[in-house]
C-alpha cells in the first residue's frame, strides 16, 4: 500500500472525496464533528448521495464522532474494521473513521471514492494462500493480509473486494455442489469475496443456497461461486456497468440505511414499511409495480428461508446519474439492486427473528400477514402477491432439494448447519404456503 504515515495523519483531519474521476469536495474533522463541503461549480449529477445535493453550504454531522451516513456506509464493519484499526492506530495516534476511509477508500462499492479517483483495480487476492488455510482464523488472516484488505465494503461477515485469477477460481470451485454453474464465466476483476467467520461455520454455503433459492424463485441475484470447503463464496459485483468509452464504471449505489440518513449502527432500528417508503420515494411511478413486486418477493423469500438479517443495509438502490441533471427520481431512474446477503440465520440462532418490524412485529409472518403487507403497504394487487408467494415457495422447494444433496455429501455441514437449515426452510415453507404459524415441525 503506497500510503505514508504522514498522509494518514493528515487524513485524520481532512480527506478529498471523488465521484469517479472528479474531486467533488472535502470531508473534514473539526473538534468532534465531521463536515463535508462541495467544491465550487460541481455538476449536480456528481452529488455524493441522493440526500446530499450539490450546494454551497457544508453538510455537518449533529452527533460528535459520527460520520455523515452517506460516507459511513462505506466503512468496513466487524472483524475487518477491528483488524485495520488495530494495525494502524499503532502508527497514527489519532487514527479515526476519516483515516480509515482514506485507507480503504480507493476501492469502494458505488462511485464515490476517498483520497483518489476511482480506478478499476481492486486489490489482488492469492487464492492459493487463502485456500491452504487450515482453520477459519487462518483463513481470515490470509484474507486480511492481502492487498484486497484495503477495500471499503461494509458488513459484519469477513470480506474483501478483489480481482482474481480465473484459473484459480476454476481450481477451487466446488464442482460437486448441486446448483453450481461452472460453465458460467464470472467477471473476475470485480468480485466480493466472502469468508465464513469462526462463529458461523459454512456461512458461505448457507448464503450460496439461499441465493440459489432466490434465483430459482425468479429474483435477480448476482452470480456466485462456492469454493470446495464451503467456507468461501465469490459474489459478482452488481454496482458496475459496461460503458462504451472506459470499460466498467461504477453505478451509484446507496444502501437503505444511508438513504434514511442513518449510520450503520441503526440498521436494525426500522421497519419493512420504511423500506417500502424509501423505495417509493426514489423510483418513478411507472416502475413502481415492478420494483415493489421485487421488493415484496425478496422480503417473502427472507421469511421463507428464515433470514433474520434483512436489515436496512441489505437493501440497495442503484442509479446512473445524467451529466448536468440533478439527482431527481425521473432523471436517475433508480432501481432496486439484485437481492444479496440472504442467509438462514436461524440455523445459528434458533430463536432469531426478522431484522426489522413487519406490521408491528419481528415474528416471522405467516401467509395472511405477508399478504396484508403486500396489499396495504406495497400496494400490490392480490393476484400479484399470490403469484409472488407461489414463485418463492417453488424456488425454495427446488433449492431445498439441492441443499439436501449438498448436505448429504458433506456430513460435517449436515451435522452443524445443514440440518437446521433444512428444518428452517420447511418451517418457512409451511408458513408461506398454508398460513399456519411458522413454528418448526418436529421431524427432520
Ligand atoms: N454483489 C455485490 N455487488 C455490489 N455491492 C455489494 C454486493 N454484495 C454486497 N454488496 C455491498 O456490500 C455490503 C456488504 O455486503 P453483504 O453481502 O451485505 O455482507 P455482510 O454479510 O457482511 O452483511 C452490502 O451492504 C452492499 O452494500
Ligand atoms: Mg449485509
Amino acid at each position: 500500500m503506497a500510503i505514508s504515515i504522514h498522509q494518514l495523519k493528515n487524513a485524520c483531519r481532512e480527506i478529498e472525496v471523488f465521484v469517479e474521476q472528479t474531486p467533488v469536495g472535502t470531508l473534514t474533522k473539526s473538534g468532534d464533528h465531521f463536515a463535508f463541503t462541495y467544491r465550487k461549480g460541481i455538476d449536480p449529477s456528481l452529488a455524493v448521495s441522493l440526500l446530499m445535493p450539490v450546494r454551497v453550504e457544508s453538510y455537518r454531522t449533529r452527533r460528535p464522532g459520527v460520520l455523515l451516513p452517506a460516507f459511513d456506509m462505506n466503512l468496513p464493519e466487524g472483524e475487518h474494521r477491528r483488524v485495520l484499526t488495530a494495525r494502524y492506530s499503532k502508527l497514527v495516534v489519532d487514527f479515526n473513521d476519516l483515516a480509515l476511509l482514506f485507507l480503504v477508500g480507493r476501492t469502494t462499492i458505488g462511485r464515490v471514492t476517498f483520497g483518489a479517483p476511482q480506478t478499476d483495480k481492486a486489490g489482488t487476492l492469492e487464492l492459493d494462500a487463502l485456500m491452504s488455510s487450515r482453520s477459519a482464523e487462518e483463513l481470515l488472516n490470509a484474507l486480511y493480509r492481502s492487498d484486497a484488505a484495503f477495500s471499503a465494503i461494509s458488513g459484519m461477515q469477513p470480506k474483501v473486494l478483489a480481482r482474481l485469477n480465473e484459473a484459480d477460481v476454476q481450481k477451487f470451485s466446488d464442482d460437486r455442489a448441486p446448483g453450481q454453474n461452472l460453465r458460467l464465466t464470472l467477471r473476475t476483476d470485480d468480485i466480493v469475496v466472502k469468508a465464513s467467520p469462526s462463529d458461523k461455520p459454512w456461512l458461505a454455503a448457507n448464503e450460496f443456497y439461499c441465493l440459489r433459492a432466490a434465483k430459482l424463485a425468479g429474483l435477480v441475484v448476482p452470480e456466485t461461486r462456492l469454493f470446495r470447503d464451503g467456507q468461501v463464496l465469490l459474489v459478482e459485483r452488481f454496482d458496475r456497468a459496461e460503458t462504451s468509452t472506459n470499460g466498467l464504471s461504477g453505478l451509484a449505489s446507496e444502501d437503505f440505511c444511508s438513504l434514511n440518513a442513518f449510520t450503520s449502527s441503526y440498521k436494525y432500528t426500522s421497519s419493512y414499511e420504511r423500506v417500502v417508503s424509501t423505495l417509493k420515494r426514489w423510483i418513478v411511478p411507472e416502475a413502481s409495480d415492478e420494483q415493489m413486486r421485487r421488493l415484496f418477493k425478496s422480503i417473502a423469500l427472507s421469511c421463507a428461508v428464515r433470514n433474520g438479517d434483512a436489515h436496512l443495509k441489505n437493501f440497495t438502490l442503484l442509479y446512473c446519474p445524467q451529466e448536468g441533471a440533478a439527482l431527481e427520481p425521473r432523471v436517475i431512474r433508480a432501481t432496486l439492486s439484485p437481492t444479496y446477503d440472504v442467509c438462514t440465520t436461524n440455523a445459528y440462532l434458533s430463536e432469531d427473528m426478522l431484522a426489522l418490524d413487519l406490521l408491528g412485529s419481528k415474528k416471522y409472518p405467516a401467509r395472511q400477514k405477508l399478504t396484508d403487507f403486500g396489499v396495504r403497504i406495497c400496494n400490490l394487487p392480490l393476484k400479484t402477491i399470490e403469484v409472488a408467494l407461489a414463485e418463492v415457495s417453488c424456488g425454495v422447494r427446488r433449492a431445498l432439494d439441492e441443499l439436501r444433496l449438498y448436505a448429504e455429501n458433506n456430513p460435517r455441514f449436515m451435522g452443524t448447519v445443514g440440518q437446521p437449515m433444512i428444518k428452517c426452510w420447511q418451517a418457512g415453507l409451511a408458513s408461506i404456503d398454508t398460513g399456519r404459524s411458522g413454528s418448526l415441525p418436529s421431524r427432520g
